[in-house]
């Protein structure tokens, strides 16, 4: 892949993002832990990738008119990407986002120009969730189309058509594993696929954190959730139609303690600022890299920037309250 230093449009802004070498990672697990950059996409996460993706294809589906208004229910990222790619493309955004996600995130939606409805945090069983919110919402306006990019395999062809090509061509074909944490799962889902196209011995695992279902249900098939996780965009606990058929071949479950050493090890060592669900995955890669032993080639998923969680993962505080180990450079601020 050569990423083009001119383009003629912001929306080609999304994707082609590069890949580092993780000097600390690599070290770790005896092996090369590559970090795939999403936080260089204009929305800043992983994300804005599926945003495109199902825009486009609710736009060749006929679905979505000039002027109409795209409904989501999200983390906060999807949402921001969605806000973006509407305000190129001449559509509304409306977002309907759990009421315990960071502030950054609702402030930066509310600053590029997104309706927010927040909802209470609840089960996915209770219609008030905030994805049955949002899909509600959809159907009671006027040429509204609902995102639904848990459902919706255009946000895993995303992955398939872009992320693992790019991974494919970057790491000139040798590469022996992948692995990132599933919200969705389309980016599990999708690079898997697409990396399995180019060669079905690359190894695909799931980096599940604590709270998630997923780690039991592919090492012994039953959807059943333990202990709990702060992270954001990440933590499962059904098989979402991305999910469906995607080619995992072992799966590793990661505490936030372990996520929240990488994060700070990225930041300290590395200069890299990211959130707690890249931490996640970076120790979710050391785990594959040491199964697959040494002189093997791991990627993984930097998904979004930690600027986008300076009131919660780099607050004292915050860290203090959730009983998370605090970094050492915050605690006498
Ligand atoms: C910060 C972050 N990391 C990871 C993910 C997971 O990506 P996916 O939905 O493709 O599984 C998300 C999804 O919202 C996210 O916001």
């Amino acid at each position: 892949m050569t990423r083009p230093s001119t383009l003629s449009s912001s929306l080609d802004l999304i994707g082609n993002t590069r890949l580092v070498l993780l000097r600390g990672p690599s070290e770790a697990a005896g092996c090369e832990i590559w970090g795939k950059c999403e936080f260089e996409n204009p929305g800043a996460s992983v994300k804005d990738r599926a945003a495109l993706w199902i825009v486009r294809d609710a736009e060749a589906r006929g679905e979505l008119k000039p002027g109409g208004t795209i409904v989501e229910g999200t983390a906060g990222n999807t949402g921001i990407g969605i806000a973006l790619v509407a305000n190129a493309l001449g559509y509304k955004s409306l977002i309907v986002m759990p009421d315990n996600q960071s502030k950054e995130k609702m402030d930066t939606l509310r600053a590029l120009g997104a309706e927010l409805v927040t909802v209470p945090p609840t089960k996915f069983a209770d219609c008030n969730h905030f994805v049955h919110t949002s899909r509600r919402l959809a159907e009671e306006m006027d040429g509204a189309v609902w995102a639904n990019q848990f459902d919706n395999v255009a946000n895993r062809r995303a992955h398939l058509e872009s992320t693992a090509p790019e991974i494919w061509e970057q790491l000139e074909g040798r590469i022996d594993g992948f692995t990132c944490a599933v919200g969705t799962g389309g980016t599990l889902a999708g690079t898997g696929m697409g990396l399995k196209e180019f060669d079905d011995k690359i190894t695909i695992a799931l980096t599940d954190p604590y709270g998630a279902a997923l780690y039991n249900y592919y090492a012994h098939g039953e959807l059943k959730a333990e202990g709990s996780s702060v992270a954001e965009g990440i933590g499962q606990g059904r098989i979402t139609a991305n999910l469906e058929g995607a080619p995992i071949d072992t799966q590793f479950r990661i505490s936030d303690e372990e996520g929240l050493e990488w994060v700070a090890r990225l930041l300290r060592e590395e200069g890299l600022c990211l959130g707690l669900s890249s931490g996640i995955n970076v120790a979710g890669a050391i785990a594959l890299g040491e199964q697959l032993g040494k002189g093997s080639r791991i990627a993984t998923i930097l998904c979004d920037t930690g600027f986008r969680y300076l009131s919660s993962l780099y607050s004292a505080e915050w860290l203090e309250a959730k009983k998370l180990p605090v970094f050492d450079w915050l605690r006498s601020s």
